[in-house]
């Protein structure tokens, strides 16, 4: 029985993160591809309420998107995330904070086919109310690591975000195996695969299983933002971003060192890492 609730974590660091890199790798394949086939393996529902009992519990986009939503940044990609966000909400302010199926529905167009999956029934029935105006979207309640079983049409270019909860350590080695099969089969694709900074020993050795696959085409974005102790709980978090192109790889170098200035604590010394594994 799954437990994970993304409604508790909405909008926190880890999601601007993911989000802002989900929008530029989106808007940097459609520069020369006129449809993408998008796949998400781990939707959650969609969309969180902040006066939701979830959102509200924690809190932990005081921790995230709070801290930048009527900021101006010299990152055009931490601006436009903002101005995204604020499209769907159709207001200045955040009245709720869209989860990827929500912010990918708003950003496609018609020539795009988008597929999402969520294993767990509640969110799904969520996922399926909140995206029921957009008509593009295949819905999936399924595990989302079975993508790869599905017809993939490989002549079309492919986007690929997969963010487990990790809920099960299993998970770790289900996004390794991932990887390994999309380097393998795969040149058309790319994805962006999300992993939290629990614990730095069993980080580096996550890290060092996905460097002992030998592929060549995966960037380390990383970003801590907590003092690395002995304590529980998210450091940090970071995405491996398979095939990802100069252009995005760059683009985030520049983002990436904006959000870790805004966004850390004022004890955590530990610097972001983009690099090849
Ligand atoms: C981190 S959340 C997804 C957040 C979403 N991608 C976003 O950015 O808004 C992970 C989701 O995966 C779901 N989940 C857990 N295991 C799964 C699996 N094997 N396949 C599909 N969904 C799964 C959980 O129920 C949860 O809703």
């Amino acid at each position: 029985m799954l437990s994970y609730k993304h409604g508790f974590h909405a909008g926190n660091e880890a999601d601007v993160l993911k989000h802002i890199c989900l929008i530029q790798a989106y808007k940097s394949l459609k520069k020369h591809h006129n449809s993408i086939t998008y796949i998400d393996t781990h939707s959650g529902s969609g969309l969180y309420n902040f006066n939701s009992e979830y959102m509200s519990k924690n809190r932990e986009y005081k921790q995230g998107i709070s801290k930048l939503e009527n900021n101006k940044f010299e990152s055009h990609s931490i601006n436009f995330y903002i101005k995204v966000l604020k499209n769907i909400n159709n207001s200045k302010k955040l009245i709720f904070y869209p989860g990827s199926p929500l912010i990918m529905c708003n950003l496609t167009d018609k020539l795009d086919k988008l597929s999402f999956y969520e294993l767990h029934n509640n969110e799904f029935k969520l996922l399926r109310k909140n995206l029921s105006k957009h008509i593009n979207s295949k819905l999936h309640n399924q595990d989302g690591f079975e993508f790869l079983n599905n017809k993939i049409n490989k002549k079309n270019k492919t986007l690929v975000l997969i963010d487990p909860s990790y809920e099960i350590k299993e998970d770790f080695n289900k996004v390794i195996n991932t990887i390994k099969i999309l380097d393998e089969r795969f040149n058309n694709l790319t994805a962006i695969i999300w992993y939290p900074v629990l614990n730095v020993e069993k980080n580096d050795l996550f890290i060092e299983s996905i460097r002992k696959l030998g592929s060549n085409r995966i960037t380390r974005i990383e970003l801590p933002l907590k003092k690395y102790n002995d304590e529980i709980g998210m450091k940090g978090s970071g995405i491996l971003l398979f095939d990802g192109s100069d252009f995005l790889i760059q683009n985030m170098k520049n983002c990436v060192k904006e959000l870790y200035y805004t966004l850390k604590d004022d004890d955590c010394i530990i610097k972001p890492k983009i690099q090849r594994v």
